[in-house]
């Protein structure tokens, strides 16, 4: 038998591709990991790197499920930013304001 999700799970899926590689999407990916573990958040959010995504002009890519929100361009320095607008509101900040 499986681990059964939450209602409040969340998988936070970022983008490891060549060229969102280049525009530091490992260094957020690292970042957000980190923030999940600061908040405890390790139950109930995961972080999983994901081959490219299909948008890599606009990287560094990030998708939010549930919702498959995409944020794109998310710079490593705006990891905490996104945990914290996933926690306020459920669901991830426009890129744009990151
Ligand atoms: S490498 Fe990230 S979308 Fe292509």
């Amino acid at each position: 038998m499986g681990k059964r999700k939450t209602a409040q799970e969340c998988v936070v899926f970022v983008c490891a591709g060549d060229s969102c590689s280049d525009r530091k999407s490992r260094k957020l990916y690292k970042r957000l990991v980190e923030g999940i573990e600061k908040r405890k958040l390790s139950g109930s959010v995961r972080c999983v790197r994901t081959d490219c995504m299909g948008r890599c002009e606009d990287g560094p890519n990030v998708i939010v499920c549930p919702g498959a929100i995409a944020v794109c361009g998310a710079k490593p320095k705006s990891a905490d930013e996104l945990l914290d607008g996933l926690l306020k509101s459920g669901v991830a900040p426009d890129s744009s304001e990151l």
